[in-house]
C-alpha cells in the first residue's frame, strides 16, 4: 500500500477531507511547522503519528527544511500532501520530493497566487474563482495543474462567504487528486501538463467536480 504523509500549518480541513476519504493508501504522518495547528489534535484523535518541525526554533530556513526532510523521510512516504502548509519551501527540499508533492491552492491558478487569494480576487471584481490542485515545483503556486474547481463570486460575497464556497471544492479536489495519485494515475509531460491514465488510455484531467 502507498503511504502518504500530510503537512499542515493550521486548521486542516483538508487534511479532515483526506483522512476521511479512504483513499487507497495509508496516513503514516500528520507534520505541522506549528505546534498550534488545531489540524494536529484532530489527526491525534484518528490515531496518526502526528510531529512538529518549528520554522522558527530550527535556526534558518535551510536548518528548519533539513529537520522538515529528515521527518518526512523517517516515514518514507510515496507522496508528500501540502494542505495549508504555509511556508515557501526552497528548491533543494522541493527537488528531493519532485513528481510526489501535491498543494492545494485557493485560487485558479496561474490567477492570484501567494497569499489573501480571495481577496485578490474580490478586488479583482472576477465573476468566477475557485481552487487548484498542482505539483509543487520550485516556482511558486506555479506547479503541473492536476484539477481545478470553479465557483461563482457573488455580487453581496464576503472575503469569508467566497473563502467557504471555495473551501467546499477543495476538499472534494484534493481527495480526488491524491486518490488519483495512489492510484498511479497521473503523469506529468514535459514538467507542465498532467493527464490523468484512464482504463481506456489517456484522457484529460476533469475541470469541474460537480461533473464527476
Ligand atoms: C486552504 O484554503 C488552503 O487552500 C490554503 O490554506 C487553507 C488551509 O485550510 N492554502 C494556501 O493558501 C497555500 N498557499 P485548512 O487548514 O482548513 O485545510
Amino acid at each position: 500500500m502507498q503511504r502518504f504523509v500530510i503537512l499542515i500549518s493550521g486548521r486542516g480541513s483538508n487534511m479532515l477531507a483526506l483522512l476521511d476519504a479512504g483513499l487507497p493508501g495509508e496516513c503514516v504522518a500528520v507534520i505541522s511547522n506549528r505546534t498550534d495547528a488545531a489540524g494536529l489534535e484532530q489527526a491525534r484523535a484518528r490515531g496518526i503519528a502526528t510531529a512538529v518541525v518549528g520554522h522558527a526554533t530550527s535556526g534558518g530556513r535551510e536548518a528548519f527544511e533539513a529537520a522538515l526532510a529528515a521527518e518526512i523521510d523517517r516515514y518514507q512516504p510515496d507522496l508528500i500532501l501540502l494542505a495549508g502548509f504555509m511556508r515557501i519551501l526552497g528548491d533543494e527540499f522541493v527537488r528531493r520530493y519532485q513528481d510526489r508533492m501535491l498543494n492545494i491552492h485557493p485560487s485558479l491558478l496561474p490567477a492570484f497566487p501567494g497569499l489573501k487569494t480571495h481577496a485578490q480576487a474580490l478586488a479583482a471584481g472576477v465573476r468566477i474563482h475557485g481552487c487548484t490542485v498542482h505539483f509543487v515545483t520550485p516556482s511558486l503556486d506555479a506547479g503541473p495543474i492536476v484539477i481545478q474547481a470553479a465557483v461563482p463570486v457573488l455580487s453581496d460575497d464576503s472575503e469569508a462567504t467566497l473563502a467557504a464556497r471555495v473551501l467546499e471544492q477543495e476538499h472534494v479536489i484534493y481527495t480526488l487528486a491524491a486518490r488519483w495519485f495512489l492510484e498511479g494515475r497521473l503523469q506529468v509531460h514535459d514538467g507542465r501538463r498532467v493527464t490523468l491514465n484512464d482504463e481506456g488510455g489517456n484522457s484529460d484531467v476533469l475541470i469541474n467536480p460537480g461533473c464527476l
